[in-house]
């Protein structure tokens, strides 16, 4: 099942249907994303069914996974939620601290109620030879789980979307790739030195995370908003892999006051009242 609408890719684009949603900060951000995943579980629970989401890392989505594990807390089981994470660094062990799989367990898989076998990362470790096999078997089994209700999702500094990296382009799947130059920069700040930095990762390609239901965009800080800009705003373009998204029919944008401060279009819904 995809929601991407080819036909109208060569035109125009879907970005008026795009929800933006600005909150005060990236703790009443992440809040939201959080509670419209809970929603979502509990839904599918009531019925006895998988809720499956796409999971991203990085500085972006750590407040959303603490909320979630409140919520989960407070009552809100995770034991049918399936997992799949948009990426890893490759090579990497799993037990590296660097490594997304640790960031998973400690941000998140070791505080709620979630069933081992649920929980999908693409697997760093894996040996060259056996790596596209893994890739293609990474897509099957997200679409024998029926695809993605909800893709949680970052924004690179570059417009990189997992790590899919500018050029890119939009029928990409999961598979090996380069990081940019950018991208390793804004990584040294977990690894200390570039050149601990990894040149490679496994990522979902752009057409997996596009099959999602409904995608989750967050992004917070200054830092972000020329790029948020440039994604939301700007032409359609394979060199901001970010503005794949306004291909989707079902995106929500989140964002906190300094990240979307340079928007200037009227779509922009702030609803910190939501929260109260
Ligand atoms: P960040 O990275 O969450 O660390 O800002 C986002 C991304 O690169 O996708």
């Amino acid at each position: 099942m995809s929601y991407v609408n080819k036909e109208v890719i060569k035109n125009k684009t879907l970005k008026e249907f795009m929800e933006v949603l600005v909150f005060e900060n990236k703790e009443s951000g992440s809040l939201y994303a959080a509670q419209v995943i809970a929603n979502k579980v509990l839904m599918n629970n009531s019925v006895n069914e998988e809720t499956v989401l796409g999971l991203a890392t990085g500085s972006t989505p750590t407040d959303m996974y603490k909320a979630l594990i409140e919520i989960n807390k407070s009552g809100v089981s995770f034991s049918r939620i399936i997992t799949y994470n948009l990426d890893e660094y490759y090579p990497m062990k799993k037990s590296s601290p660097h490594s997304y799989h640790y960031y998973m367990y400690d941000h998140f898989f070791q505080h709620v109620d979630i069933h081992e076998e649920n929980i999908f990362i693409p697997n760093g470790e894996i040996k060259n030879e056996d790596l596209s096999k893994f890739c293609e078997e990474y897509e099957l089994s997200i679409r024998r789980n029926g695809g993605i209700d909800i893709q949680v999702l970052g924004l690179g500094l570059n417009g990189h979307i997992g790590f899919n990296e500018p050029g890119f382009s939009m029928d990409s799947l999961t598979q090996k790739v380069t990081l940019s130059d950018t991208t390793r920069t804004a990584a040294v700040k977990y690894f200390g030195k570039k050149e601990e930095v990894p040149f490679q990762a496994i990522s979902m390609g752009i057409s997996t995370i596009l099959s999602a239901d409904h995608i989750m965009m967050m992004a917070w800080g200054n830092e972000k908003a020329e790029i948020v800009k440039e994604s939301i705003e700007g032409q359609l373009s394979k060199d901001v892999p970010g503005t794949y998204l306004q291909t989707h029919k079902n995106v929500t944008i989140i964002l906190d006051a300094e990240s979307a401060s340079k928007l200037d279009n009227d779509r922009i819904s702030l609803i910190e009242s939501k929260l109260s």
